[in-house]
């Protein structure tokens, strides 16, 4: 019976496999949906140059990592490479004069945020479907630099790492638990969470710690130092893809069985911390138990139920907007799901339709 259970097992992950990968596929951006975007974005450089004339407009998050699903919103940044340029906040408001005057998006601007925008979407057209939303900061460097580090990753293994994101992403969005206002987690935080998994989990691991792999030449701190963050990572992607070979083998169905049986009941949600660079830290040693008082948050909510690391502003907490019902909301779906994979149905399809319903 062990052997039968055995070859079970592994004729249900075969079948979930390429079920997931047929899924994925269909929620990929169309080309044209790509190209309009570009053109979006070109032509908001273009008006952003009438103000300033050194800036240039880059695209971060999942349009620019590899983990972009059809219709999902456009991150911009934008860089001015001048000494004595204007404020974020004034940028904010300019910007937002002058894209109401000249274009036919419906715009928000929101100058005194933590981080200053300018909100935009623009209606569905026969070439958008679905329409378009944009949020356009500025200077926000080390959100470009966490794109590429993401994209790395997608790069290394980019089957199996990104069916495995892009399915999590639509799963969480689909149960609901992908929102970070109402007190759930952001998409970057769920792709931090399979990072980590992929790094520090799993054994042998999937992925290589790029943050901890040597530089080839000496590389002083100041080159890899932005605002006080070591941003050092190995993005030779090329090199890593002819030297290192994960000894990993499982599949992405065993791969998504783990982790969601990991996240049900193996990681350390009381204390421990999940840290992309560094592995599994404790909250304690990083001072993240409990926080009511810290001059860092104005409001009485608790930041530090769940703990992720970013991978560069080490002292930021991603998952900082997750309440206490939020944690327990996404923890019973991680259960949820752990139990619908262990069940296996009779059909694979039956079981990715449940996993999303
Ligand atoms: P979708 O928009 O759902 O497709 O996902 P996304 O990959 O664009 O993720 P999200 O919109 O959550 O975040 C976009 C980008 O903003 C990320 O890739 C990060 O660069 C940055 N970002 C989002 N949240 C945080 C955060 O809490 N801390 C930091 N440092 N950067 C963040
Ligand atoms: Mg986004």
């Amino acid at each position: 019976t062990t052997q039968r259970r055995h070859a079970s097992r592994q004729r249900f992950a075969a079948e979930f496999s390429q079920c997931l990968f047929d899924f994925v596929v269909q929620l990929l951006p169309t080309q044209e949906e790509l190209a309009v975007k570009e053109d979006v974005r070109k032509l908001l450089e273009r008006l952003i140059r009438t103000i300033e004339p050194d800036s240039r407009l880059l695209s971060f998050g999942s349009t620019a990592n590899g983990f972009s699903l059809k219709n999902s919103d456009m991150d911009l940044c934008c860089l001015i490479d001048s000494e004595d340029r204007l404020s974020a906040t004034d940028m904010v408001t300019m910007l937002g004069d002058l894209l109401e005057r000249e274009t036919k998006f419906h715009v928000k601007p929101l100058p005194h945020a933590r981080i200053p925008i300018v909100k935009l979407s623009l209606d569905q057209s026969p070439g958008l479907p679905l329409g378009i939303a944009c949020d356009i900061g500025f200077e926000n460097r080390l959100a470009l630099e966490n794109t590429r580090l993401l994209m790395c990753y997608a790069m290394i293994d980019p089957t199996r790492v990104r069916a495995m994101v892009l399915f999590l992403k639509v799963w969480a969005k689909r149960r609901k638990i992908n929102s970070p206002y109402k007190g759930t987690l952001s998409s970057y935080g769920y792709v931090l969470l399979v990072l980590y998994f992929l790094i520090h989990v799993k054994n042998p691991p999937v992925l290589p710690n790029l943050q901890q792999i040597p530089p080839l030449r000496p590389i002083s701190p100041e080159e890899t130092n932005l605002n006080g963050h070591d941003i050092w990572f190995f993005d030779d992607i090329q090199l890593i893809r002819q030297r290192w070979h994960s000894s990993n083998t499982q599949n992405v169905a065993e791969l998504l069985i783990d982790f969601f049986k990991y996240y049900s009941k193996d990681f350390p949600y009381q204390t421990g911390v999940a840290s992309i660079k560094s592995g599994q830290l404790m909250k304690a040693s990083k001072g993240w138990q409990s926080d009511l008082d810290s001059p860092r948050y104005n409001d009485y909510r608790e930041r530090n139920r769940f703990c992720i690391e970013d991978p560069f502003e080490t002292d930021f907490n991603v998952s900082r907007c997750v309440t206490k019902d939020g944690l327990y909301t996404i923890r019973g779906e991680f259960m949820r799901a752990s139990r619908i994979l262990a069940s296996r149905p009779e059909r694979a399809i039956i079981a990715l339709a449940q996993l999303c319903e």
